[in-house]
């Protein structure tokens, strides 16, 4: 087991700021992360985690009030995490006067719900606006100037390029990790920080403001064009072709080393991004070193630069971002979009453990939700609009709620269930014997998935568009547990050597209460298509089922 805290790691050899500025050393066992086997795993209190998360609307957590009625509500969706935004403008008001109320309001709150909490800060970008700086910030523009479109209009977007922008925002973000280092370096609630939101240029490509506009026409640094050759092998491919075609030069401006085309100014600002990010992230590491990532909102199919945000933390940057913002732990992906296994692949490298802070929720949320943990050895998976009470479901809080409508069942009750699997499924994230699939789309009506020695054949039973999910634990060489979102049928085959034809020898229902397996019907009739087939129904989440299945081999 190779355990070492890759967030320590990168803080201890990228930069060299002053660890001093914390009252002492940081307090034993906070949250980190570590290389266990094949995963990199959240460490929480000594043990791995897995974090079953719901991102807040963006404007609940600003009241302590508001939250009251939804703490238990979210608890009863069976959440561990609630990722939650914290605002520059509510901790720093007037410039140097912190005021951490509603964060310790916040603590206060997920800690009387057992609820852990992963904190977005909302600095100086959120969704590319600087909407969540504070009025003192906003309201000086000669001293904290904007980024500027080509014919030199301003927008409300804060510059990258500008230091007092920059420093600021460290400042504010280091006073907030000072203070959560002081209010929960003990308890361990909060678990990771995402540094600002959705960062990038909409609208146009690039900063057009005068200090862009020098950077532009200044030669790429070294730190970066050193970076991509020392990399070259394990660039992202579209980065790599672009810097290819363009010569894959080490010297040069960056039209010179990237090209002509927009992409360049998209990787301009993902540098210029990353740098700053970097300096904010170190700031606030310094003062706790809890994992820090960043997020980013993804392209739409032919999207340029500047429809899509520009210089956000994508696909294609996430080298220049690796490079830029040593201090950040991960980059992650918002997935709104259907083709959730290539995105959420996307941000799954040996660099780059997993973490989803955004997604759609709901059924399709919940067979997502299986296939990141148990084919990306995902970290976390987090829904949007947690808090909605029209997603509240009815049977999990007891009450009557006009307004509710049943969306997230599936997915709290896919949480119920993993949370019971979940030491289970990261010890086999670390040592292997997991697997995933999931069908997306009309187009996808089946899939293959390898499981230990064999191959399971998933296909879609119920309606067409219905998304469908199924994570395999392998338990023995024969046998698996089963846990699916959707209605599927699953055949097994193997091409290994010995007899070549797989037969189910039984399946089982199993329900988990207080933590142990309880054995229900064994299926080996119609149920199981006389053993030809595993069916996987509609009500299996709701019902907590949980299959487990034993493989055979003849002639
Ligand atoms: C993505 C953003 O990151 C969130 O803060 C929120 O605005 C959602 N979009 C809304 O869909």
């Amino acid at each position: 087991m190779n355990r070492i805290s890759i967030g320590a790691l990168a803080f201890l050899t990228s930069f060299a700021l002053p660890l001093a500025a914390a009252d002492g050393p940081a307090p034993a066992g906070i949250p980190h992360l570590e290389k266990r086997g094949a995963a990199t795993q959240l460490i929480v209190d000594g043990r791995p985690f897995l974090i079953f998360g719901g991102e807040l609307h963006n404007s609940s957590s600003s009241s302590v009030e508001f939250m009251r009625p939804s703490w238990p509500r979210l608890a009863a969706l069976h959440l561990n995490t609630v990722v939650l935004p914290v605002a520059w403008e509510t901790i720093e008001p007037a410039e140097g006067r912190f005021d951490f109320a509603v964060v310790d309001g916040l603590l206060a709150g997920a800690r009387e719900n057992n609820l852990k909490l992963v904190v977005l800060w909302f600095g100086a970008w959120k969704n590319t606006f600087s909407s969540y700086a504070p009025a003192w910030v906003k309201e000086n523009e000669d001293r904290f100037p904007r980024v500027q479109t080509s014919d030199g209009r301003g927008t409300e977007r804060l510059s990258p390029f500008s230091p007092a922008v920059r420093d600021a925002d460290a400042k504010a973000f280091a006073a907030l990790m000072r203070h959560l280092r002081a209010a929960d370096g003990e308890k361990h609630t909060v678990l990771m920080v995402q540094v600002e939101n959705e960062i990038g240029v909409v609208g146009q490509s690039r900063d057009h403001s005068p200090a862009a506009e020098t950077a532009f026409a200044a030669p790429v640094p070294p730190a970066l064009t050193d970076f991509l050759a020392r990399h070259r092998r394990s660039l992202d491919s579209d980065l790599r072709a672009a810097w290819e075609a363009a010569g894959g030069k080490s010297v040069g401006t960056w039209r010179q080393v990237f090209g002509n085309g927009s992409l360049t100014d998209d990787l301009f600002m993902a540098w210029n991004y990353a740098t700053y990010v970097q300096t904010v992230a170190a700031a606030g590491k310094a003062e706790y070193p809890l994992p820090l990532y960043t997020n980013a909102a993804l392209v739409r199919p032919n999207y340029e630069p500047g429809q899509y945000n520009s210089g956000g933390p994508l696909p294609h940057s996430i080298d220049l971002w690796h490079a830029g913002a040593p201090a950040l732990d991960f980059l992650s992906p918002d997935i709104y979009f259907n083709e959730f296994a290539y995105w959420a692949g996307k941000y799954t490298r040996p660099d780059n453990p997993l973490f989803i802070p955004e997604a759609q929720g709901g059924a399709a949320g919940a067979a997502n939700a299986l296939y990141a943990y148990g084919r990306l050895s995902a970290i976390g998976f987090s829904a949007f609009g947690i808090d909605d009470e029209g997603n509240t479901p009815l049977d999990l809080v007891g009450i009557t709620n006009p307004g509710a409508h049943p969306d997230n069942r599936a997915l709290g009750r896919a949480y119920a269930l993993l949370s019971a699997l979940a030491p289970v499924i990261l010890e086999k994230q670390e040592t292997g014997g997991l697997a995933a699939a999931v069908l997306e789309g009309e187009a996808q009506r089946s899939g293959r998935v390898a499981v230990g020695d064999y191959t399971a054949t998933i296909t879609r039973s119920g309606a067409a568009s219905e998304r469908v999910g199924a994570l395999f634990i392998q338990t023995a060489p024969e046998e698996f547990l089963v846990v699916g979102s959707g209605e599927a049928q699953i055949t097994f085959s193997t091409d290994r050597p010995g007899p070549p034809v797989v037969g189910i020898e039984s399946s089982d229902e199993e329900h988990l209460e207080d933590g142990k397996f309880v054995v229900g019907r064994r299926l080996n009739g119609d149920e199981n298509s006389q053993g030809q087939a595993l069916k996987l129904r509609a009500d299996d989440l709701a019902s907590g089922t949980i299959y487990r299945v034993r493989l055979y081999r003849y002639r």
